[in-house]
């Protein structure tokens, strides 16, 4: 049985969130309209975040020493990991310890911080579709993967990256040395290594919102979102809808992934499962153990949003995943580099029919950085789709 305290108070539930990004943010204020305390952790001062919660603290949070000084100084009952660069072999120390919970468990936060652990389970461990791949160290290797079992065209990513950073697409031979550095150049650590993978001609790609929660009875039980369609643009979500139309086969096939996956990663919380679909076919992509953000369309589509599900999972609380009406996100980019940018446009944006528009507050923009979201509902998801992209190119954000 959940017991929730008073914030502020001896009694307080606490929860600390490790990144605090506009997915973070969304979370927190869930946290925070059931009480709980909350401390949003950032690496830089006034993240979106930072800027709802009860405390806020700025670290490295991929220093062991400097994630482990925090979390014992606060001591929350819950961690909860919003990115995956985070000292996550740490994490797994203190858990063993029981010196705190990790959301949904210091093993999957180790295990998808980078995309080795996460495919080499998918793949290697559950036996599950994904495209064929190769890890390499060097352009060598990197050319010898692709004549020996990939082919053209390909795909290489940064091992350690999100977003698309570092990620391109390889046609031919002459791309390959120019996709090696770029991938170099865009790592979040620079350890030089790469995954390899064969492209895939999918039709689509979905995001299976996946909940593990806690029934009456205090067993997990795993719930479903409708789908979620997306447009990626160099491998960055630009748009997404839900619910994605698919072929009763297609679904079953990956909620059966989504649930192979997440029954192997356990703990309690909401999964984004990756999944590229062709007619029937189903391939395992990749999975967040935390809110996705192609998901933010949830905040008009579904009566409890993905941050809402994750608050209420963690917390060993009932979820309701229906959708309550169809609809669309589009991302509004700051195509600025400026801090403290001002947004035009923000009325006529409103104007748009069912619309609603989040901005996030970061304090500083970048020419690709997500800064805002437009949301917008409609019975029809096309028209939903259009609209959400109306509203979004209505906002202008420029240097104040
Ligand atoms: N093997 C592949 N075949 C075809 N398309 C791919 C393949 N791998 C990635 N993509 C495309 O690139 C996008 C981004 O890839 P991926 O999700 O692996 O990168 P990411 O950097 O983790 O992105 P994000 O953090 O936005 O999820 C995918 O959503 C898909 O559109
Ligand atoms: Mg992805």
């Amino acid at each position: 049985m959940t017991t929730l305290g008073t914030p502020l108070s001896p009694q307080a539930t606490k929860v600390m969130l490790l990144g605090s990004g506009e997915l973070g943010k969304e979370v927190l204020i869930a946290l925070q309209r059931l009480g709980v305390e909350t401390i949003a952790v950032d690496r830089y001062e006034n993240a979106p975040g930072q800027q709802v919660a009860h405390h806020a603290r700025t670290i490295t949070m991929s220093d062991p020493a400097q994630l482990k000084a925090l979390i014992e100084a606060e001591r929350p009952l819950l961690v909860v990991p919003e990115i995956e660069a985070i000292a996550t072999p740490m994490l797994e120390e203190l858990e063993a310890a029981g010196t705190v919970r990790v959301i949904p468990t210091a093993r999957a936060a180790r295990l998808t911080m980078d995309r080795e652990g996460i495919r080499r389970l998918a793949a290697e461990t559950l036996a599950l579709p994904t495209s064929p791949y190769v890890f390499c160290d060097s352009l060598a290797e990197l050319q010898a993967a692709i004549d020996g079992k990939i082919g053209y065209p390909c795909i290489v990513k940064p091992v350690m990256s999100s977003s698309g950073k570092g990620q391109s697409k390889i046609d031919g031979p002459a791309d390959v040395k120019t996709a090696w550095d770029y991938a170099m150049a865009g790592g979040r650590v620079s350890h030089g290594r790469v995954i390899v993978e064969g492209f895939i001609d999918f039709d689509y790609e979905i995001t299976q919102l996946t909940v593990r929660a806690l029934g009456a009875g205090g067993q997990v039980e795993t719930h479903f979102c409708d789908p979620i369609g997306h447009v990626q643009v160099a491998g960055d979500y630009v748009e997404s809808w839900q619910p994605h139309r698919m072929t009763p086969a297609a679904l079953a096939r990956s909620r059966e992934i989504a649930k192979a996956v997440t029954d192997n990663l356990g703990g309690q919380g909401l999964f984004g499962v990756e999944l590229f679909v062709k007619g029937d076919m189903v391939w395992f992509s990749e999975v967040s153990p935390r809110p996705h953000d192609t998901g933010m369309v949830t905040m008009i589509t579904q009566w409890q949003n993905e941050f809402e599900l994750h608050a209420r999972a963690i917390l060993g609380l009932p979820v309701d995943t229906s959708l309550k009406s169809p609809g669309a996100s589009a991302v509004i980019y700051g195509g600025v580099e400026a801090k403290g940018i001002v947004f035009d446009g923000v009325a006529d944006a409103m104007r748009v029919p069912n619309s609603e528009i989040r901005l996030f507050g970061k304090p500083e923009s970048f020419t690709k950085r997500r800064m805002g979201v437009a949301l917008v509902h409609d019975q029809d998801v096309e028209v939903a789709r259009t609209q959400a992209k109306l509203a979004a190119s209505k906002v202008k954000p420029h240097e104040a």
